[in-house]
C-alpha cells in the first residue's frame, strides 16, 4: 500500500502510560442526523457541543448546497442554521466522502416533498447497502426510483404519509431517516425493530424540542405523530461514548489512568462492564469515567459486537488492541459489518498475534507491542493503531489519519494532554 506524501500522519513516540483528564466532545454519530434535521424547518436551529469534525465540515456543505444559511464557530463547538431548503439534491461528490449524508434523504422529502440523493456507493467496511432506508420511505408513501446513481424519491401531493415500518435489520441511520421523514408526514409512523442507540435517543429529544411528537425512542418500537411544521429550537449534543471509550482504552493499553470528563457513563455500560472484566478498575463519578491499569495485568475478554445495548462495533478495534497485550487467549466476533478486520493485519506488523477466522479474530495475547509502520483503512480501525502505537516500545507512524480526522475532535491535543507523545506530519 503505498500514499501521497502528502497525506498527514501521525509519529507515535509509545512506551508511556497515559495519566491525566481529558474532556469528551459532542457525538459525532448525533451530530450528523441532528444538523440533517434542521432540513425539518426554516426557524432558527442553534445546535451546542457540536465537534469541530471532517464529518461535521461535510455536513455544513452538504447544509449550504441545500440551501440552508450554516455558520458554525469551532471555538465554542456552536453551530447555528437557518432559513429553508432551497435544492433537494444532495450530490455525489458530498455523499461519498461522507455516508451519513444518506440522512439527507428523509428530512428533503417530508420537507420539500422531493429529494436526490446519490447513492453512497462501497465502503471499506463492507458493502452497506441502503435498502432498509428506501423501503422504509416507500412504506410513507414515496415513490422512489434509482436513476443514474441517484435515488430520487418524490411524495405524491408533497406529503409522506404516516405507515407501519417493521425494519428487517436494526439499523441506527436507517431508524433516524425515518424518524425525520415521519415527523412531518400527515398521521402516524411506527417504526418496529428500531435500532435503540443513544444517538436516537438524542435525535428524538431535538426533534420534540422542534415541535415533533416522538415516543418509544430507546426501545425497539418507535412512534412518531406527524405534524404540520416544525419550529426551532436549542440544543446541545450529548457526549460521544465511542470517543470515550477509545481515550479509557488507550489509557489501559498503555498502564495508566485516564479520566474522561463530560462523559454519559449510563450509555457505556456494556463497554465498561467489559472493561472491569479485563481487570482495570474502572469507576464512575457523574460525569466523569476513571479506568485505572497501573501496575495491573490486562486479561482477556471474549466479545461478540451487537447493536445497543450489545458491544458496539464501533469499538472493535480498540479493544482487540486490549486483547493483543493480554494474559491469554480471547476472541472478538464481528456481526454488524463483514470486512472490519483491516486493522488485524497491521497490529501484526507490530507484533501482535491476532488470527481471523471468518468473523472471528483469536487473539493470543503477547507481552508487548513494537512500534512500526502502519496504514488506517478506516475511522475505527484508525483509533486502533494510535493506542497500539500509543502502548508500543519505540516509534510508529500512522499514515492515513484522514480517517481519524472524521471523528476524533482535538486527537493530537488531547492524547498530549494526557501524557501521550504523538505529532502530525506531512
Ligand atoms: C451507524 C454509525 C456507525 C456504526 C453503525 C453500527 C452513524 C453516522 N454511523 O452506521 O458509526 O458503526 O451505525 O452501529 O451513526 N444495513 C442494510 N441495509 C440498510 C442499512 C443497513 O443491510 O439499508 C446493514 C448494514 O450493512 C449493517 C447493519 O445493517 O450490516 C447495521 O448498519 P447501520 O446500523 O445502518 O449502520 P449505519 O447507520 O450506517
Amino acid at each position: 500500500m503505498t500514499s501521497p506524501s502528502n497525506v498527514a500522519k501521525f509519529r507515535i513516540t509509545g512506551g508511556k502510560a497515559l495519566d491525566g483528564e481529558v474532556l469528551i466532545s459532542g457525538a459525532k454519530n448525533a451530530a450528523l442526523p441532528i444538523l440533517l434535521c434542521s432540513v425539518l424547518t426554516d426557524e432558527e436551529v442553534v445546535l451546542k457541543r457540536v465537534p469541530d469534525l471532517a464529518d461535521v465540515k461535510t455536513s455544513f456543505h452538504l447544509l449550504t448546497e441545500l440551501g440552508k444559511a450554516c455558520s458554525y464557530d469551532a471555538a465554542t463547538n456552536s453551530a447555528v442554521l437557518k432559513g429553508g431548503v432551497t435544492s433537494k439534491v444532495a450530490s455525489y461528490d458530498l455523499v461519498k466522502t461522507m455516508r451519513a449524508s444518506i440522512m439527507a434523504l428523509g428530512p428533503l422529502l417530508a420537507y420539500a416533498g422531493q429529494a436526490e440523493v446519490s447513492l453512497p456507493g462501497g465502503c471499506a467496511i463492507g458493502a452497506r447497502p441502503v435498502d432498509l432506508h428506501i423501503k422504509g420511505l416507500q412504506a410513507m408513501g414515496a415513490d422512489i426510483q434509482l436513476e443514474d446513481g441517484y435515488i430520487k424519491a418524490v411524495a405524491p401531493n408533497g406529503r409522506l404519509q404516516g405507515g407501519h415500518v417493521i425494519m428487517d435489520k436494526v439499523s441506527v441511520t436507517g431508524t433516524e431517516n425515518l424518524m425525520m421523514a415521519a415527523a412531518l408526514a400527515d398521521g402516524v409512523t411506527v417504526i418496529e425493530n428500531a435500532a435503540l442507540e443513544p444517538e436516537i435517543v438524542d435525535l428524538a429529544v431535538c426533534l420534540r424540542k422542534m415541535g415533533a411528537q416522538i415516543s418509544g425512542d430507546g426501545t425497539s418500537r418507535i412512534e412518531i405523530c406527524g405534524v404540520k411544521k416544525l419550529h426551532g429550537c436549542e440544543h446541545s449534543v450529548v457526549a460521544d461514548r465511542i470517543e470515550t471509550g477509545t481515550y479509557l482504552i488507550a489509557g489501559i493499553a498503555t498502564h495508566g489512568i485516564v479520566s474522561c470528563c463530560g462523559a454519559n457513563p449510563s450509555t457505556l455500560e456494556t463497554l465498561l462492564t467489559k472493561l472491569r472484566q479485563a481487570n482495570a478498575v474502572v469507576d464512575v463519578d457523574g460525569d466523569r469515567i476513571t479506568a485505572d491499569m497501573r501496575g495491573r495485568v490486562i486479561k482477556p475478554v471474549d466479545i461478540i459486537t451487537a447493536p445497543h445495548p450489545g458491544f458496539p462495533t464501533d469499538m472493535q478495534a480498540q479493544f482487540t488492541v486490549m486483547n493483543a497485550l493480554a494474559e491469554g487467549v480471547s476472541s472478538v466476533t464481528e456481526t454488524i459489518f463483514e470486512n472490519r478486520f483491516m486493522h488485524i493485519a497491521e497490529l501484526n506488523r507490530m507484533g501482535a498475534h491476532l488470527e481471523i477466522k471468518g468473523n472471528t479474530v483469536i487473539c493470543s495475547g503477547v507481552s508487548g507491542l513494537k512500534g512500526a509502520q502502519v496504514m488506517s483503512s478506516d475511522l475505527r480501525a484508525s483509533a486502533s493503531l494510535v493506542i497500539a502505537g500509543l502502548a508500543a516500545e519505540g516509534i510508529t507512524i500512522v499514515d492515513r489519519i484522514y480517517h481519524m480526522d472524521r471523528g476524533y475532535e482535538h486527537i493530537e491535543s488531547k492524547i498530549m494532554g494526557l501524557g501521550g507523545s504523538i505529532e502530525r506530519f506531512y
